[in-house]
């Protein structure tokens, strides 16, 4: 008979944001004379980048012609963009080599895929609260999930305590949904945890570009020891606008060796060039050459002045609740506000308040995880014009 993958069964019955999607298209088909402002889900509204879109033109052009049209790529990406992300690495201070990237179409789905490569039986950490995809890819898999609580009290920045046991570490810095960011003493801490334990960490990085503060690394890889014991995640969608577009880059370095249950010395970059090799065609050409261009320097540069201009969004943001004395997380070093619900309302009903009397769409705390309860997210990536009359209208509603 034929069996179903039943772990399904025990995940929420819809993924976070189609259910706030589906929650606001209700209230909008009942109130269409409502102009509605979305700062839920971490969506960009910034075109690409110039640089990018020429590149993209070029590409295209590519494919017209015989002589320049290109048909299967290698599945780990193409040289001349995993070179840029060697550079690009570089500059932020950490050592990688072409070897070590894998180009993906994006941090969400590679973050979700890397399960693949480990046994069913490891104990996987997670923080509550977490980008949901790390929680369910691993219920998907049946495994068995542990949480470290983030609050208010560590600043929700959990950190290894003594006792703690974990095969696999899930860390997102800067954080989503709370905007908390890991400094350089305490991601060493996690690595020296790691090497010791014999764990791995699987570290997202999708939100390093917003990182200002010096003692904040970009990469785990700027933490000595880091290629022994760690895998990172990282991304176009939120540094250049790439939401769309899909493109993004995962280290395995080729010195992160596991053991094998009879003893043997693997390499996970070998495994994942297997996996990749077998379940990915890599990403389109056209995509990878823009993303080349992106990652040069004038490319860089004009991401840069989008990247602050979500900045300032985050600050007009933050300054509401700051003025408010409403307590908040985020806001510098990442494009998202996570502050605390006022009254102590729950964050599904505040999520529901906003909508119908600010016309403001958020993220409800609730929905990254049980310490995420009396929490809301608000994000940087809305237009100006959008972000200062959201901030006008919840300034209202909580005077
Ligand atoms: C978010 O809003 O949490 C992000 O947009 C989700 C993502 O990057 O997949």
């Amino acid at each position: 008979m034929l069996q179903l993958n039943e772990n399904y069964m025990k995940l929420k019955q819809s993924y976070l944001f189609a259910e706030i999607a589906h929650r606001v298209n209700d209230y909008v088909a009942a109130n269409p004379d409502k102009k509605v402002i979305r700062l839920g889900i971490g969506d960009v509204t910034k075109p690409l980048p110039q640089k990018t879109i020429e590149a993209m033109h070029q590409a295209v052009s590519h494919m017209a012609y015989a002589e320049t049209f290109k048909g299967y790529g290698p599945e780990q990406g193409y040289d001349f963009l995993r070179e840029r992300v060697v550079e690009y690495y570089k500059k932020n201070g950490a050592s990688i080599t072409m070897k070590d990237v894998f180009i993906s179409d994006g941090a969400k789905s590679d973050t979700g895929n890397i399960t693949d490569l480990f046994g069913p039986d490891n104990i996987v950490l997670i923080p509550d609260p977490v980008y949901p995809v790390y929680m369910d890819t691993n219920m998907m898999n049946g495994r068995n999930i542990k949480f470290m609580d983030a609050n208010k009290e560590n600043g929700f920045t959990p950190m290894p305590y003594e006792g703690l046991e974990a095969d696999i570490i899930y860390i997102c810095s800067p954080n989503n949904p709370t905007g908390a960011a890991y400094t350089r003493e305490q991601l060493k801490e996690w690595v020296d945890f790691a090497l010791k334990n014999g764990s791995l960490l699987l570290f997202d990085a999708a939100y390093e570009c917003f990182i200002e503060d010096p003692a904040i690394p970009h990469s785990i890889y700027e933490i000595e020891g880091a290629k022994k014991c760690a895998i990172e995640f990282c991304s176009l969608s939120k540094t250049a606008g790439f939401t769309g577009t899909r493109c993004g880059y995962t280290i395995v370095p080729t010195e992160l060796v596991v053991k094998s249950s009879t003893g043997e010395d693997v390499s996970v970059n070998a495994m994942w060039t297997r996996r990749q090799t077998t379940k990915f065609n890599g990403v389109p050409y056209i995509v990878q050459y823009a993303a080349a261009a992106t990652l040069s320097e004038e490319g860089i540069e004009q991401c840069k002045a989008n990247i602050a201009y979500y900045k300032e969004n985050a600050k007009i943001i933050a300054s509401c609740f700051e003025n408010k004395g409403i307590t908040y997380f985020g806001g510098s070093n990442s494009p998202y506000i996570w502050f605390e619900c006022p009254n102590n309302m729950e964050s599904w009903d505040f999520f529901d308040y906003l909508l119908q009397n600010a016309q403001v769409v958020g993220t409800p705390g609730a929905g990254f995880g049980k310490n995420g309860n009396n929490f809301f997210r608000l994000t940087a990536f809305g237009d100006r014009d959008n972000t200062i009359e959201a901030v006008a209208r919840i300034d209202k509603l909580l005077s």
